[in-house]
């Protein structure tokens, strides 16, 4: 048993379009995975599957042994309580401060009257600032989340998540809306603040220099299936066909990138 086991998960949308077809992946405490491929891959079905936002058509997802399709509601709210999600569009409450965004973090940590009434205590608010202060927004803590930059969000968005103090975190393409300078420091702050905390992150990337870069492990999925499962070392120009083969002029880019890059 990992920390994530993932066996043979199928779906297949209410259209008939199967998304993934017999997808397993294991995964342990503190590995920083990136799932990539090409667009329409199935890289989102996946990652929705594991935050318990999509049901598999077949196959079973578990989470510290626990299969998520059939434990009861409040288990999985109890499970989910530990499981950190970050987006692309970061998903702000936008009129609240960068710091009662972090708070909210806290909810699934706080009785449901306490945290209806926005109350939370020092403990608390303590971890809030920790979290917001190891994204380097501490001075942005009272400013309205409408009011920051799009890596200032995402980086509010990073600390709510920590604050949840999660075993699992999960990002859908965190950094796509951001400037590819701005990319690589968010995920750097992100892959570096998991790594410390030991806490699992599966993210999926658009960019493969992105995954090399932040990833200790790569997981390629092309149309539904896993084609390449290892380290970033091991995506050479043949991996990469394999990932991106039916996508010719990014499986072109990708080649000329594996040519000209030295790796980490
Ligand atoms: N709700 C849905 N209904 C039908 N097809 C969908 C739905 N969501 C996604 N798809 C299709 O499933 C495939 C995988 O989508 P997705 O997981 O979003 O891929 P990725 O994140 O890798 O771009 C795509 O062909 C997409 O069009
Ligand atoms: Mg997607």
């Amino acid at each position: 048993m990992s920390l994530l086991d993932i066996d043979g998960l199928r779906v297949v949308y209410p259209n008939g379009h199967e998304a993934l077809r017999s997808v397993s992946l294991h995964a342990g405490q503190g590995e920083i995975i990136a799932v990539i491929g090409r667009s329409g891959a199935g890289k989102s079905t996946l990652l929705r599957c594991i935050a318990g936002l999509q049901r598999p058509t077949a196959g079973a997802i578990r989470l510290e042994g626990e299969d998520i399709a059939r434990v009861g509601p409040e288990r999985l709210r109890a499970i989910y309580r530990r499981v950190g999600f970050i987006w692309q569009e970061y998903h702000l409450v936008e009129r609240l401060s960068a710091f009662a965004n972090v708070l909210i973090g806290r909810l699934g940590h706080t009785p449901g009257p306490a945290s209806l009434l926005g109350y939370f205590n020092r403990h608390h608010r303590a971890i809030a600032v920790h979290q917001l202060e190891r994204v380097g927004l501490l001075e942005k803590a009272r400013q309205r989340a409408d009011r920051l930059s799009g890596g200032e969000k995402q980086r509010v968005a990073i600390a709510r998540a920590l604050a949840q103090e999660p075993v699992l975190l999960l990002a859908d393409e965190p950094v796509a809306s951001l400037d590819p300078e701005l990319a690589a420091q968010v995920l750097g702050d992100l892959s570096r603040i998991a790594r410390e905390d030991g806490v699992l992150t599966i993210m999926n990337l658009h960019q493969v220099a992105l995954a090399r870069a932040f990833a200790d492990r790569v997981v390629g999925i092309a149309r539904g299936e896993v084609v390449y499962d290892g380290p970033p070392q091991g995506l050479d120009a043949s991996v990469l066909d394999r990932i991106y083969r039916f996508d010719r002029p990014a499986a072109e880019a990708m080649e000329r990138e594996a040519e000209t890059s030295h790796g980490r």
